[in-house]
């Protein structure tokens, strides 16, 4: 199966070769038209690549170039909500790694924890807690399976996101992640134990993609764009589409970070 795909999106590419691969979030589907040579591949091309079924998630891989550097977009991503398989992105991500990715950066929509970190904003992960009871790797029967993630993200990509924010004089806040497996969104106790126990932001997604490429072996980086103040924080109710409707505010900003990232040169690509 991974073979396959392989072999397909290395004829796609037709000899062009990124090492670099950004996972596309809520919002920040947007940035694939910004790909200049752009070929289209759809996941129902690649085996074992996911059927998204989310709305505002489409399912395809975009290669081309973005600010001048070779990348692969992805545009659409399993959630573990779907089906309870939290290691359903890991095909996809074997075939990346395969052809030769090396960096992957994530993106995700999230609910903030912080009432400082309001809606629009955008959050570098500096760390995650995976609060989802689940892990990608259960069943994995070799001994790479016990991964390391002190420093899962990493530390010259992080540089290079907080450089580009400065350049571009966009907010960029930097906190922990927690994900919760959803569908639901969570309760007003969860958010506050969220809160103690050091989130700054909560989300559905992005932690079983960072340890899946930790165990590949890939640089990570990811990025929330704030939607909303988490649940109890408004006394509003939250929905699906308050996150669709505002992600686009965050991935505005995230989009010049990274397009800014991309036009300075990723730290492993410089000379
Ligand atoms: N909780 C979980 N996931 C989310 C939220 C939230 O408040 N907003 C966007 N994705």
């Amino acid at each position: 199966m991974i073979e396959k795909a392989l072999d397909h999106l290395v004829e796609r590419l037709d000899g062009m070769a990124p090492t670099v691969a950004l996972v596309l979030g809520s919002g920040l589907g947007g940035l694939v038209d910004q790909v200049e040579d752009a070929r289209r591949i759809s996941y129902a091309e690649l085996p074992g690549f996911p059927r998204s079924g989310v709305s505002g998630h489409a399912g395809e891989v975009v290669a081309g170039h973005f600010a001048g550097t070779p990348v692969l977009m992805l545009s659409g991503r399993a959630h573990y909500y779907e089906h309870g398989n939290a290691a359903a992105m890991r095909p996809a991500l074997e075939v990346l790694a395969g052809i030769g990715i090396t960096q992957l950066i994530l993106t995700n929509a999230a609910g903030s924890v912080d009432p400082e970190m309001g809606p629009g904003s955008v959050m570098l992960l500096t760390d995650h807690i995976n609060f989802s009871g689940s892990n990608p790797l259960i069943g994995e029967p070799s001994d790479r399976r016990f991964v390391g993630l002190t420093e899962a993200y990493d530390a010259g990509l992080r540089k290079a996101i907080e450089k580009a924010a400065k350049a571009t004089g966009t907010d960029l806040h930097k906190g922990v992640y927690m994900w919760f497996s959803g569908p639901c969104f969570e309760t007003p106790a969860e958010i506050r134990m969220a809160r103690i126990m050091g989130a700054n932001a909560v989300g559905m997604s992005t932690v079983p993609e960072v340890i899946l490429a930790r165990f590949l072996g890939l640089r990570v980086a990811a990025c929330s764009v704030i939607t909303n103040l988490a649940a109890g924080m408004t006394g509003a109710e939250l929905s699906h589409q308050e996150t669709k409707d505002m992600a686009p505010l965050g991935g505005a900003r995230l989009a010049t970070i990274l397009k800014r990232v991309f036009q300075d040169g990723l730290p492993e690509n410089k000379v």
